[in-house]
């Protein structure tokens, strides 16, 4: 299923700094609020701002009521100037777009794996996947440094078992989330039923790595990816990557990670000729 083209002009709630680098936006839009599923993403832009031109896409990290929370880190133009935005300052919003994640039947054991703002990607899944799941919920995330983990405490409290990697090694384990993950697989194959659904959202790398861990029989594993978006709904071409051809699978073809995706199983993508990024 596709996202909706509708946008909405809103105004900024609150936008703040919660660790160094990365913000945590809010604005109340409840037709988004409403219709959003977990994975999905907006294209957002400042209206009457020419400077960059183009929208810019972004997971929807919560919602609440009528609003609706953009969790983003700063790292060049457009998110910088998302991180200069007041409140009561404008906003546009499009969507809710792309696919988002299947959502598993209640009894499935579910595996989720972040790595750095990837853990945007995911929260909204988390959040649903503690409130349907019969059984536990386990989330692996992974961050540069220990200043760039997000506090998760109120999942915690909701039952969510978080399990921290840290490269500075001054949080969690020291190394990525493979690293966690293959170093400790009781971490999640604990009370795990006979299959398990695998979450995984991050830079490109890490989903390398760790799609290559998880690729064994009983798990099926999603892949949340990012690519450059002009456009946000399959005009643009912009976002194309090569997918594996479903009649020949030794043969790639061109897919939209806007609509095909963003989100796609693990098998689908032929991870030696996807570009790091
Ligand atoms: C579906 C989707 C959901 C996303 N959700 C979030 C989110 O919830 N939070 C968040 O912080 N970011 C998210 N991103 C990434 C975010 O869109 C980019 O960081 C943003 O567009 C950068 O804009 P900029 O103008 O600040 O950076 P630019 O000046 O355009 O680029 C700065 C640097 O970031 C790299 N970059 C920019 N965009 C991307 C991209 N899409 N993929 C890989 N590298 C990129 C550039 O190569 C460059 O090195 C998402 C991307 C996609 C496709
Ligand atoms: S972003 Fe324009 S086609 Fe996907």
């Amino acid at each position: 299923m596709t996202g909706n083209r509708r946008a909405a002009l809103t105004a900024i709630v609150s936008n703040r700094e919660i660790v160094p680098g990365t913000f945590l936006m809010a604005f109340e839009e409840p037709r988004l609020a409403a219709e959003v599923r977990p994975g999905q993403f907006l294209m957002l832009s400042i209206p009457a701002a020419h400077d960059p031109l183009l929208p810019r896409p972004f997971a929807v990290f919560n919602r609440e009521g009528p609003r609706v929370e953009i969790l983003y880190r700063r790292v060049g133009k457009g998110t910088g100037r998302l991180a200069g935005l007041k409140r009561g300052d404008s906003l546009r919003a499009l969507g809710p777009l792309g696919n988002g994640f299947p959502l598993p039947a209640p009894s499935v054991a579910s595996l989720v794996l972040a790595g750095g703002v990837g853990i945007a990607s995911v929260h909204l899944l988390l959040l649903h996947l503690l409130k349907h799941q019969s059984v536990p919920t386990t989330l692996l995330y992974g961050a540069r440094s220990h200043q760039e983990i997000i506090p998760l405490e109120s999942l915690e409290a909701q039952g969510l078992r978080i399990h921290i990697a840290t490269e500075d090694g001054l949080r969690g384990v020291k190394g990525t989330v493979a690293a966690l993950l293959s170093t400790t697989p009781a971490l999640w194959e604990d009370g795990a039923a006979a299959s398990t659904e695998a979450f995984v959202c991050g830079p490109m790398a890490m989903l390398r790595a760790v799609v290559a861990r998880l690729n064994r029989p009983g798990i099926r594993t999603h892949v949340s990816l990012e690519s450059r978006m002009a456009c946000g709904y399959g005009v643009c071409q912009g976002c194309a990557m090569p997918f594996k051809d479903k009649e020949n699978p030794e043969r790639v073809r061109y897919r939209k990670v806007c609509t095909d995706g963003p989100v796609f199983t693990a098998d689908e993508i032929p991870w030696g000729k996807t570009e790091a990024s």
